[in-house]
C-alpha cells in the first residue's frame, strides 16, 4: 500500500468541497482521478499534500498517518505535487530553474535526479537549457513544471491536469513521458478532465463529482460503463 485516503471533507472556509473522498494508490500504479471542472480534484490533491488540511478523513501514505501535515513535510515523505497552474520563475533559464528545484538527497527508495536525467527523460526541454522559463511554451513549461518537482526525487507523483491547454501532438509526447516515467518505478495519481488521455496512462480510475466519488474501477470497467461515461465525464 502506498497511498490511502479515506473519508476526506475538505471545505475553504465555509464552503465545503469534499464530502468523504476515499481512493488508494499501490506502489507502481498509476490513478486517473477524473470529473469535470470544479468538482473537487484539484481539493482532493491539495488535501493529500497538506496544502489545505481536511476537516474531517485520514491521509495515509506507506502506514503513516499524513493528514495536515505541512506540505513540506508531506515533500519529505516522498510525495511530489505537479500543480495545475506550472508554476515555475519566468526570469530563470530552463536549467536554473530545475537546478533551484533541487533536493540534496534522494529517497531511500527512488532514484536522486539530476538535470540531465530531467533531459533525458524530456528531450524538448534540452534544447533550450538556456532560454528563460518566461519564453517557453505551454507545452514546454508543463514538463518544466514536472522537471522541476521530479528534482525533489519523489516516489508518488501528483499530476494536476497536465494537459490542459496543450495541443494534441504535444499531449501524445507528454503522455509517452509520463509512461516513461512509470516505467522507472514512480507511482503516480493524475488528475484529468481529458478522461481520453488519462486513462491510456492508468490501470484503475475514479470519479468525482460535487466532491463524491461516483465511481471507481478498473480502466475496461469504465469503457464498459457508458452510463458513467456519460453522466459524470461527458464522453
Ligand atoms: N481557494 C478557494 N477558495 C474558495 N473556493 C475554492 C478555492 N479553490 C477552489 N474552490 C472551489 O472549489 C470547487 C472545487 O475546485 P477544484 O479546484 O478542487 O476543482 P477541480 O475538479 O480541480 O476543477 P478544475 O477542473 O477546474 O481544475 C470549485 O467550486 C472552486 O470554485
Ligand atoms: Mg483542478
Amino acid at each position: 500500500m502506498t497511498l490511502e485516503v479515506s473519508d476526506l471533507h475538505t471545505a475553504y472556509g465555509l464552503s465545503q468541497i469534499l464530502f468523504g473522498v476515499s481512493l488508494t494508490v499501490e506502489t507502481g500504479e498509476c490513478v486517473a482521478l477524473l470529473g469535470r471542472n470544479g468538482v473537487g480534484k484539484t481539493t482532493t490533491l491539495r488535501s493529500i499534500m497538506g496544502l489545505t488540511a481536511p476537516h474531517r478523513g485520514t491521509v495515509r501514505y506507506n502506514g503513516v498517518d499524513i493528514t495536515g501535515r505541512p506540505a513540506y513535510q508531506v515533500a519529505k515523505m516522498g510525495l511530489g505535487f505537479v500543480p495545475e497552474e506550472r508554476r515555475i520563475f519566468p526570469d530563470l533559464t530552463v536549467r536554473q530553474n530545475l537546478e533551484v528545484a533541487r533536493k540534496a538527497a534522494a529517497s531511500p527508495h527512488g532514484k536522486a535526479w539530476t538535470v540531465e536525467a530531467v533531459f533525458e527523460t524530456f528531450p524538448a526541454l534540452a534544447a533550450l537549457t538556456g532560454r528563460k522559463g518566461g519564453f517557453l511554451s505551454g507545452g514546454e513549461q508543463q514538463m518544466l513544471t514536472i522537471g522541476r518537482t521530479l528534482m525533489g526525487n519523489p516516489d508518488l507523483l501528483l499530476l494536476d491536469e497536465p494537459s490542459e491547454g496543450l495541443a494534441p501532438l504535444i499531449v501524445r509526447d507528454l503522455g509517452r513521458q509520463i509512461g516513461r516515467l512509470r516505467e522507472q518505478g514512480l507511482t503516480i495519481l493524475l488528475c484529468e478532465q481529458n478522461a481520453k488521455f488519462a486513462t491510456k496512462l492508468s490501470d484503475r480510475a475514479y470519479i468525482l463529482e460535487k466532491g463524491h466519488v461516483r465511481f471507481s474501477g478498473s480502466i475496461d470497467a469504465l469503457h464498459q460503463n457508458e452510463d458513467v461515461r456519460r453522466q459524470y465525464l461527458g464522453v
